[in-house]
């Protein structure tokens, strides 16, 4: 869910679940998935404001801990977790501190354990770094434990490629780089072996489930990395994945539920534990098939 200050006018053109909230449409919309059986959050923030550092990510008043905190208070069963990046909050659009015009890694980690710390307070049951940086996780598992959060959990986009699959995703977001692309942190989608390695490195600094994003491209590194490791593994069915459908359908060349269902069902197959996915406010979890 995207959070903002300002929300998407009725009728925007773009698709509903990437739809831009305030605080109280958010807390509406969690009670509406809630209600048909979804019991985990994933939110995104918007802010109003953005800067060279992406200082927003941490800002107790941005819209990610506001939206936090009002979720737990109306609805405590639900999990909430928030996406810890700076690339909604940067002016360049990247998911990091630029230097030189590079990303610089070692620059960008104390910002993400301090946006990690702000989401614990507001209380995010765990974060989920996915901005590639080398050591985020270790770097964010340290700076919990020290600020007194060890009980938030971290799900760790451990296997996040650089995909042409988040367009939709980075319009909702207002996350699109000025200048060059995200090949630098992300990963090369040729590259098996190095997806192996990144969750490995991963698991080893703390992660608690480990994802692979995009989903339905990627079934093989799912299935390779529900192989090989004890912990949750997760998948992200991204924007551009869930677009392809919505647009399909609405072109009346794809039936919505079933080819939805029919992924969903593929990514589980492949070793999946959780799944991430736009359509999670949509499909009727009773309905046969859905589970
Ligand atoms: C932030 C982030 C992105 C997505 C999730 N977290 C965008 C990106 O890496 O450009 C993409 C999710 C989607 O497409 O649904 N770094």
């Amino acid at each position: 869910m995207f959070v903002a200050d300002r929300a998407d006018e009725p009728g925007a053109d773009r698709l509903p679940a990437l739809l831009r909230r305030t605080v109280d449409g958010t807390v509406r919309e969690v009670a509406r998935v809630e209600a048909k059986g979804v019991r985990s959050v994933l939110l995104f923030g918007i802010p109003t404001r953005k800067d060279p550092e992406g200082s927003g990510a941490w800002d107790p008043e941005g819209p990610v801990p506001r939206a936090i905190r009002a979720i737990k208070a109306g609805h405590p069963e639900v999990t909430v977790l928030a996406d810890v990046c700076l690339c909604e909050y940067t002016d360049h659009g990247h998911c990091g501190v630029v230097v030189g015009g590079r990303v610089d890694n070692d620059r960008t980690l104390p910002s993400l354990g301090r946006t990690a710390v702000a989401y614990a307070e507001a209380g995010a049951d765990l974060v989920a770094p996915s901005a590639m940086m080398d050591h985020q996780v270790r770097t964010i598992r340290s700076a919990l434990d020290r600020a007194g959060y060890p009980d938030v959990g971290i799900l760790a986009y451990a296997a996040k490629f650089s995909s042409g699959f988040y367009g939709p995703f980075r319009d909702a977001a207002g996350s699109a780089p000025a200048f060059g692309d995200r090949r630098a942190y992300q990963m090369d989608y040729r590259n098996r072996r190095e997806a192996l390695r990144e969750l490995a490195l991963d698991a080893e600094e703390g992660a608690d489930l480990l994802m692979v994003k995009p989903a339905l491209p990627y079934l093989d590194v799912i299935a390779a990395a529900r192989e090989r490791f004890d912990l949750p593994i997760a998948a992200y069915q991204v924007s551009g994945e869930y677009a392809m459908i919505e647009a399909a359908a609405a072109r009346g060349w794809l039936d919505r539920e079933a080819a939805a269902r029919e992924t969903l069902a593929a990514i589980h197959r492949a070793g999946a534990d959780v799944i991430l996915t736009y359509f999670a406010g949509d499909l009727d979890p009773s309905t046969e098939g859905a589970r």
